[in-house]
């Protein structure tokens, strides 16, 4: 029988080692047999990966802004995400809408009714009438001053990396409300500890779940 398909995505602001872990997990995945589809907002498709590149670099209003990500997403889900779950795959997608609620609501501070009336628009599924919500949301918890020292110098920033550091602490407040509205869709990783430790804890929220075996403790 096929596996009924999970959508697992991940959150939080650059310099948690998210990419590390993704790829970790992608690894004990496969391991375990299921086929996966690895993919990122904005992006995933030709057309969102366009507008991730105007998006991530031109000038543009806040409005502007949530809907080129909202566009991104809904040609993203109907592309890539929706088959793929139909498929059975396990989907793991660095960012999604949690992070359009976290930078566009809390670091912009751009109207959070608007984006609710956005994801409604965009992510109702026309089988189903409900709304597609992650099955689980990992999120990165790392606060903004440790993220700063971390990537400083590492790359050349893009619109969102040059923000001051108080724009990424209504960031993590944003990713905060997102989660007490839903906490059973999250995980929340403390994320300032050593790699090892943030990988033991993105695991162990797999494996409580089932979707992972348990690996063995080595006394
Ligand atoms: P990435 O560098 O992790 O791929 O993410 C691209 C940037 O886009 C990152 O700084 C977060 C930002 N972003 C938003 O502002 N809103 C969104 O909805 C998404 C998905 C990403």
């Amino acid at each position: 029988m096929q596996p009924a398909g999970l959508f697992i995505t991940f959150e939080g602001i650059d310099g948690a080692g998210k990419s590390t872990h993704i790829a970790a997990l992608a690894e004990a995945f496969r391991a375990a047999g299921r086929n996966l589809t690895l993919t990122r907002e904005p992006g995933g498709t030709p057309l969102a990966e366009k507008l991730r590149e105007m998006v991530l670099n031109d000038a543009m209003d806040p409005l502007c802004e949530a809907l080129l990500m909202f566009a991104a997403r809904r040609d993203h889900l109907q592309q890539v995400i929706e088959p793929a779950l139909a498929r059975g795959d396990v989907v793991l997608c660095d960012r999604f809408t949690d992070a359009t609620f976290a930078y566009q609501g809390g670091g912009r501070g751009f109207d959070l009714n608007v984006l609710q009336q956005l994801e409604q628009w965009v992510q109702v599924r026309a089988d189903t009438g409900q709304l597609r919500q992650p099955d689980l949301t990992v999120w990165f918890d790392l606060p903004p001053d440790v993220a700063a020292r971390r990537l400083a110098g590492a790359r050349v920033p893009d619109r969102f990396e040059t923000q001051p550091e108080a724009f990424f602490r209504r960031v993590a407040e944003g990713y905060g409300s997102r989660l007490k509205q839903d906490p059973a869709r999250f995980v929340r990783v403390p994320s300032d500890q050593s790699k090892e430790a943030v990988w033991r804890a993105v695991r162990a929220a797999f494996e409580q779940r089932g979707w992972l075996q348990v690996t063995e403790v080595r006394a």
